[in-house]
């Protein structure tokens, strides 16, 4: 069921068709908008490979957006904390952003750690069959913390972030991801070479 289907639960809130629609946009853009959901634990490299692979698709001559946790939260959730509700609600409007976006005729491609698998398929239902790709970045909990790019691994076990994920906040990896990237196997070339070739084969990009 589509937004437009689903009704307001105010009645006199009613969803206006506008002519230019997604399938113009796209055709527009010459692409198949889709969404690539990269999750995964802090410092597992997320935004890493989200960002190689969106320079790729833009050499490639796709447009692209790429919504980053830590820069979404300076603006559009700078109100959210790291409780179980807020990251909850940081994965909401974040997926409402995505599927405007991806009505807009582009490929998105986000980066948070979207612990919970609830919130997660929440989102993949806001969209139509095929245009979400889960995309597991499966990086040890070990080697996150030794990466410890922002030093936050060692303030979190030294007690001074609270909820920290993996620490003291859970993290629900996925089943059943639509691509699964082992970073501590492959270079960041390499898994973006993975996720080009998924897309191919799903018919996102020629
Ligand atoms: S999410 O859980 O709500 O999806 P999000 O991806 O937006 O998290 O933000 C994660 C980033 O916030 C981390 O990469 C890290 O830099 C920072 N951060 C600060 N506090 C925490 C915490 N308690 N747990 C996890 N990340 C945190």
């Amino acid at each position: 069921m589509s937004a437009a289907d689903t009704p307001h639960p105010d009645e006199n809130v009613v969803w206006h068709k506008h002519a230019v629609d997604k399938q113009f946009r796209s055709e527009q853009k010459k692409q198949k908008p889709a969404l690539l959901w990269f999750t995964g634990l802090s410092g597992s490299g997320k935004s890493t490979v989200a960002g190689a692979l969106e320079n790729k698709l833009a050499e490639l001559g796709h447009h692209t957006y790429l919504l980053d946790g830590d820069n979404v939260r300076h603006g559009l959730c700078r109100d959210l904390g790291f409780s179980d509700q807020d990251r909850r609600e940081n994965i909401r409007r974040v997926g409402e952003v995505a599927k405007l976006m991806s009505d807009a005729g582009l490929i998105v491609l986000s980066a948070f750690i979207s612990p919970f698998r609830d919130e997660r398929q929440l989102v993949r239902e806001l969209l139509p069959d095929g245009e979400f790709f889960e995309v597991y970045v499966d990086t040890p909990l070990e080697v996150c913390e030794s990466r410890d790019p922002k030093g936050l691994y060692k303030k979190a076990r030294a007690g001074e972030i609270k909820a920290f994920t993996g620490i003291s906040s859970a993290y629900e990896a996925p089943e059943q991801p639509e691509i699964h990237l082992y970073t501590d196997q492959h270079s960041v070339d390499a898994l973006v070479d993975q996720c080009v070739e998924q897309l191919r084969k799903a018919g996102v990009i020629g």
